[in-house]
């Protein structure tokens, strides 16, 4: 029997470290998906070239090249279109997307935060961990709605706050977390594992733990 491979579409802005997680999760994992595209709104997003020496087509949606917001997102949907995504993924996006874009593709688009959701939405999450005095902070895998960085939750990793960190240093830490947190969720994805209930919750069949924690030993999922 042939599987059929889920079709994904990454949306990043700079770096792509967890794009690269993605692409890397899929082919060292051998998972029944294929990355069709990475597409950026900044030209110079260094993700750009790591996906172009990786064989994945990449394209650039400038949104300083729309006049508003729904034009961006527009160019961007029919962008996206194009590749007939299952899923699509942002993977350090930094855009507010349209009401209009996450009703075309309900259900569909996963998004990673760097922080423990409800916490800390929007910028500079590790500023705000820091100057709030949490003992851990961390990051969020979740399907996005109209509302930024809200929506249901699929699974959450941890890592402990010292008490000589500056943002830079609790970045770095939590991305370990965030790499393997992202790598997980598309393994559930493409495997159909992962379903919303009526009020908007999600469940995961046959997966024990959707909680993450960094650990002297590496990242771990918290078994219960
Ligand atoms: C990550 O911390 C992600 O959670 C946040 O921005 C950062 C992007 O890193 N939204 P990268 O581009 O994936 O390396």
């Amino acid at each position: 029997m042939t599987v059929q491979r889920k079709r994904t579409v990454v949306l990043i802005s700079g770096r792509g470290s967890n794009m690269q997680a993605i692409v890397n999760a899929v082919r060292d994992q051998a998972l029944p998906a294929q990355v069709c595209a990475v597409i950026a709104n900044k030209p110079d997003a260094a993700g750009l070239e790591w996906a172009d020496a990786h064989g994945i087509p990449t394209e650039v949606v400038a949104h300083r090249d729309y006049a508003s917001r729904d034009a961006f997102d527009t160019a961007l949907a029919a962008a996206i279109d194009v590749h007939e995504p299952d899923y699509i993924l942002l993977a350090g996006f930094m855009r507010v997307l349209t009401p209009a874009f996450v009703e075309r593709f309900n259900g569909k688009v996963i998004n990673i935060h760097p922080s423990l959701l409800p916490a800390f939405p929007g910028l500079h999450t590790h500023q705000q961990a820091l100057a709030t005095g949490v003992q851990w902070h961390g990051c969020t895998v979740h399907f996005i709605t109209p509302v930024l960085d809200h929506g249901p939750i699929v699974a959450q990793g941890a890592v402990p706050v010292m008490a000589d960190d500056t943002p830079e240093s609790l970045a770095q830490r939590l991305l370990q977390v965030e790499h393997r947190l992202y790598a997980d969720v598309v393994r559930w994805l493409v495997e159909r594992r992962i379903s919303l209930d009526a009020i908007g919750r999600v469940h995961v069949r046959g997966i024990a733990s959707r909680s993450f924690v960094l650990t002297p030993r590496g990242v771990e999922s918290q078994q219960r």
